[in-house]
């Protein structure tokens, strides 16, 4: 087969990662890809919003499956475009996309559908939202940019003083553009966190381990929200029972409440849990694997992730069983110094080789490119040094022990992911 990635981060690195090892494999396009992916795929330069291009690109080359692994093309329909040209692609349509692409979509459909998320208003009047805010608001509270933005369009409001900056911010300067059209106000929810990415094929759901993120720039969940800091997986917290419930309430009931509204969702399902006292809630829905908890998960998963994947294009996902190993692991990002403010590129990277031949250590690239022959940092998260252990603990060390076999001018990282192991 042949396979195009569309996606330039870590998680794209692990996914071309895991579909080199598939032998069903031999030849693996990404657009547009870094300087690690490179070593499994060919870049092409390619963006990943340009649909017809990359259409074209799937033509020429006879590109058996298209991957994507981002959220922009698959809530703009890349999908959509591709299955046009009669081209078979993994990811959800649009109109199944809008999971992610709409949190007010989201948020009425678990309200339709009776599955278990924050009480929450949806407002796209500026008054009407500042009048609720005034009335009926409890505090804290919450306010989220109904589209896409980068992850930033959350607020965590104390008062309704921050509400009414929040509603400004979002609404009316349009801090994250047209996602702000649209805006959920949300109950404060407090409990743990926890990540559990599916593979979905429309009408079956399977669900892969589970995660933990750690979004905030800085020791102890300081800073700034990121992209994601780094990961572990599994979750100490994801108990059976909060399994049990999951399946039970919130995982197939989401795939139905879907084909229902005449958008079956094929692809990956990331549900974004609050274990809160009253039980598990769904805090967002994402429709992709995440980024850094595919470079958790993925080293962990013993299938080969083509079967995985073409059984979700064609329907037949019942039919596969998920596995994955009995251990841990642990990603560590190394970012550059300032992110996600302002940070400096194209400094030289050192230290890739002592990765050569180290079972279950893994560097994942995400902003790195070739310059002059060498390789360089390009990006504000460059790389997600990902560890294997039989314990988190062990993947712990593992992790943090490899974050010192690479160097770069500005490396930063917190020194505190997976510390919730601690407590577990
Ligand atoms: P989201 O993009 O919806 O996952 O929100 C980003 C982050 O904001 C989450 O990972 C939570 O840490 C926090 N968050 C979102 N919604 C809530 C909520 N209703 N209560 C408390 N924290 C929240
Ligand atoms: N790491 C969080 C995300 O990918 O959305």
């Amino acid at each position: 087969m042949k396979v195009l990635i569309v996606g330039s981060g870590g998680r794209e690195h692990a996914i071309a990662w895991s579909v080199a090892k598939s032998p069903k494999v031999d030849k693996i396009y990404c657009a547009p890809g870094n300087a690690g992916i490179a070593e499994y795929a060919e870049c092409v330069d390619i963006g990943a919003m340009e649909f017809e291009k990359l259409a074209a690109f799937a033509k020429e080359k006879e590109i058996d499956l298209t991957i994507v692994g981002m959220d922009d093309p698959l809530v703009g329909g890349i999908v959509d475009v591709f299955e046009a040209e009669g081209l078979r692609v993994f990811g959800p349509r649009k109109n199944a996309a809008i999971l992610e692409g709409s949190k007010a979509f989201s948020k009425d459909l678990m309200k339709k559908y009776d599955i278990p998320t924050a009480a929450y208003e949806n407002f796209d009047d500026p008054e009407k939202a500042l009048e609720y805010l005034r009335t009926e608001a409890k505090f804290p509270i919450v306010l989220k940019a109904d589209g896409l933005a980068l992850g930033k369009g959350v607020l965590i409001c104390q008062d309704l003083a921050e509400a009414e900056a929040g509603v400004k911010e979002i609404m009316e300067d349009k801090k994250f553009g047209n996602a702000g059209n649209t805006m959920v106000i949300e109950e404060f929810m407090t409990g743990r966190e926890v990540s559990v990415l599916s593979f979905v094929d429309g009408k079956t759901i399977r669900t892969m381990t589970s995660a933990q993120d750690h979004k905030r720039a800085k020791d102890g969940d300081q800073g700034l929200n990121t992209g994601g800091m780094g990961t572990f997986s599994p979750s100490p917290f994801y108990t059976p029972e909060v399994d049990e419930f999951c399946k039970k309430y919130i995982y197939q009931k989401t795939v139905d409440a879907m084909a229902s509204e005449g958008r079956p969702f094929k692809g990956i399902i990331f549900f974004g849990l609050m274990l809160t006292a009253d039980g598990p809630k769904v805090l967002e829905y994402n429709a992709r694997f995440g980024d850094p908890e595919a470079q958790v998960v993925l080293p962990r998963m013993e299938n080969d992730i083509i079967e995985v994947m073409e059984a979700c294009v064609d329907g037949n996902l019942d039919q596969i069983d998920l596995k994955f190993e009995d251990n841990a692991a642990v990603c560590v990002v190394l970012a550059s110094d300032g992110y996600p403010v302002k940070y400096e590129k194209g400094i030289p990277i050192q230290g890739f080789e002592n990765f050569k031949d180290k079972d279950g250590y893994y560097c994942f690239h995400a902003g790195t490119k070739f310059k002059d022959g060498q390789i360089v940092t390009n990006g504000g998260r460059v790389l997600g040094i990902t560890a294997k252990g039989k314990t988190l603990k062990e993947a712990r060390k593992n992790a943090y022990a490899a974050t010192e076999w690479i160097s770069f001018a500005n490396k930063y990282m917190r020194h505190d992911i997976g510390k919730a192991i601690d407590e577990a």
